[in-house]
């Protein structure tokens, strides 16, 4: 028969243990919650009564829900206090010492049936179980933060765990209304197995100076979807958490991408660990807040000092395919005059007519007037001549990803354009200098990745070259913002910010997909839940295409020769057998 939870412990109040402790309390399971002293108790007290303060405010909850949830709440510092409960959970801080003696304490103070659980994001729960006398009664029950928000729990089963004991928290896990998944004992379950490789690889973006933290954060958000941006959520975190993951997942795997980032170490060392210490890679308001307030990394509004605009007022775009037509219409909306150049009068015409029936739409559902759809189109000048660019200001170019035929296209705009033009490249992969060389004026070439759909997406990497004029780069980064994009900037590198940070994690997916881990439907789930992403990975790869997919992992192998972006032998093996996805009824899934 399987276990009743009418009383639970928890030990340690912290990031996660006062989250933990609210969810259990919200569904009418008394909990004893522990801390060391009477100080951390008060702290996690206050966290408490902060979010369930919150969701008072918010009409969550009523003053009556309120007060039977924290009626169901006692405070302890000592561990006789847990000796009658069901189930224990554990989240004090990510060392394996700490929580082996800590397990070993409650194995002779609670009953012989009660469950004891860590919530270690990393740890080996094997060991922490060894410590005990009964391992058999030991797992891991990995809640996300915040605890009460996301709905995922792994489920961690040791080889010794008794098959009662994984089952009976599955089903604890589910009357609390989370979605568990049962894994293995593997450092960093599925989802920071995946999570953490890309956060880490964000750090090292942002301490080698690729990209700023705001715009390393601004591309995931309007890049992807994600819910907050690497650094933000390491800052959620908390970095020495954080560190202590990656340092356990690196001892076990020993992928180098796993090494934590220096950077991560000298921040915990000095105090800064992110949002609970009011400090990490921003700046908050106090301890514990979540409002990022000004610091001295916080970019200046404006424009750079002493750097002159070029004015903007024509734009040429090359290309009638999906981008082009895109960032005609954006442009041209921006009131901008745009004359678009394709190879013939029906692919003109095709451009036009999708912009139309894009217009028409915008009409339809009272976006825009009659008026303003009219004199959009009325910015377009269609021509099949290059040669109709020579007064333009900026010309972009969206023509195919062939490097020799982008070359053609630079040589000959930089023959046909007016001395000042900015010309620009949508590549989402080429090098962008290669096409700056075979102009006269490279200082005048950049990125400008607009991401698909463009009328849609907000995010534009402006990427620069070696060579890229600062004039060049702030112009372009002016013109993203009057045209209601936003820019982020950064250097002329495979993969710019979102795809380097995307693949890999993808990739890695495969990876454990392939080892048999996790199925693909937990994969996905333990990504979207755990960590409140848009779309699990496979449901993604399969969007993206899986030859699209190949070939980004190729250049970014390539261009950074990392053994662990090397592409998954069965995304290799897919693309060969022709599932490439939605498109073609079958990839990771298949479609009707
Ligand atoms: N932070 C996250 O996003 C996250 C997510 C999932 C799981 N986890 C895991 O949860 C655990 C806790 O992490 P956190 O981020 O909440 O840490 P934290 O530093 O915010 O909180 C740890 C708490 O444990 C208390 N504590 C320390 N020693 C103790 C002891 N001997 N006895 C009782 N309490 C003690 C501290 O006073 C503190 O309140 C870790 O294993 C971590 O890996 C963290």
């Amino acid at each position: 028969m399987s276990r009743e939870f009418t009383r639970v412990g928890v030990i340690g109040l912290g990031t996660m243990g006062a989250g933990i402790v609210e969810v259990f309390a919200r569904n009418g399971i008394d909990v004893v919650a522990v801390d060391i002293t009477d100080e951390a108790v008060e702290r996690g007290r206050s966290f408490l009564a902060k979010s369930t303060g919150r969701a008072l405010d918010r009409g969550k909850i009523d003053q009556s829900e309120h007060d039977t949830l924290h009626g169901h709440v006692t405070y302890a510092t000592d561990f006789e206090s847990l000796a009658d409960c069901q189930l224990v959970v554990e989240a004090v801080p990510e060392h394996l010492d700490l929580k082996k003696e800590i397990f070993a304490k409650l194995d002779a103070i609670v009953g012989p049936d009660a469950i004891l659980a860590t919530n270690t994001s990393s740890l080996p729960v094997t060991e922490i179980a060894a410590s005990t006398t009964s391992p058999k009664r030991i797992v891991g029950m990995h809640f996300f933060n915040p605890a009460p928000v996301q709905q995922f729990v792994e489920v961690i089963r040791t080889v010794i765990t008794a098959d009662d004991v994984f089952e009976d928290v599955k089903a604890l896990a589910e009357r609390i209304d989370k979605k568990p998944v049962i894994v293995g004992d593997k450092a960093g379950f599925i989802a920071n197995a995946l999570l953490f490789g890309y956060l880490n690889h964000a750090v090292s973006m942002f301490e080698s100076r690729y990209a700023t933290r705001e715009d390393i954060d601004a591309s995931m958000k309007l890049g992807c979807g994600y819910p907050m941006g690497p650094l933000a959520l390491l800052d959620l975190i908390g970095l020495d958490t954080a560190y202590e993951i990656l340092d356990t997942m690196y001892k076990q795997g020993r992928d180098r991408l796993h090494a934590p980032s220096p950077i991560i170490k000298q921040m915990v060392s000095a105090g800064l660990k992110g949002r609970k210490t009011g400090r990490g890679f921003y700046t908050y308001a106090a301890a514990g807040s979540p409002e990022v307030v000004a610091d001295a990394q916080t970019p200046a509004e404006g424009i750079a000092q002493g750097v002159a605009l070029r004015e903007i007022s024509s734009v040429g775009v090359v290309g009638s395919g999906t981008m082009a037509t895109g960032i005609i219409e954006v442009f041209a909306k921006a009131g901008k005059s745009v004359t678009f150049v394709a190879r013939s009068q029906d692919k003109l015409d095709g451009v036009r007519a999708a912009i139309e029936k894009s217009q028409a739409r915008a009409v339809e559902k009272g976006r825009a007037t009659q008026e303003e759809a009219d004199a959009l189109l009325g910015r377009l000048h269609a021509t099949t001549d290059r040669a109709d660019l020579a007064e333009v200001d900026l010309v972009v170019e969206a023509i195919a990803e062939d490097l020799e035929i982008k070359q053609e296209l630079f040589s000959e705009l930089d023959k046909i354009c007016k001395p000042g033009a900015i010309l620009a490249t949508t590549t989402s992969s080429l090098p962008i200098i290669d096409c700056a060389r075979v102009t006269s004026r490279p200082q005048d070439v950049v990125g400008m990745h607009f991401f698909n759909p463009a009328q849609i997406m907000k995010l534009v990497e402006v990427v620069h070259t070696v060579s890229t004029g600062d004039d060049v780069i702030a112009t372009v980064q002016e013109l993203c913002r009057e045209i209601g994009k936003h820019p982020v900037t950064c250097g002329d590198r495979s993969g710019f910010i979102v795809n380097a940070l995307l693949f890999p994690y993808l990739n890695d997916a495969i990876k454990m997909l392939d080892a048999n881990y996790a199925t693909a439907d937990d994969i996905d789930t333990a990504m979207k839940t755990g960590c409140g992403l848009p779309m699990g990975p496979f449901e993604l790869l399969d969007v993206v295409g899986l030859d699209v997919s190949l070939a980004i992992e190729r250049e970014l192998y390539i261009e950074f020769r990392e053994p662990g972006y090397a592409p998954a032998p069965l995304l290799e093996h897919l693309v060969t057998a022709g599932y490439l996805g939605r498109k073609t009824g079958r990839g990771f899934r298949t479609y009707a």
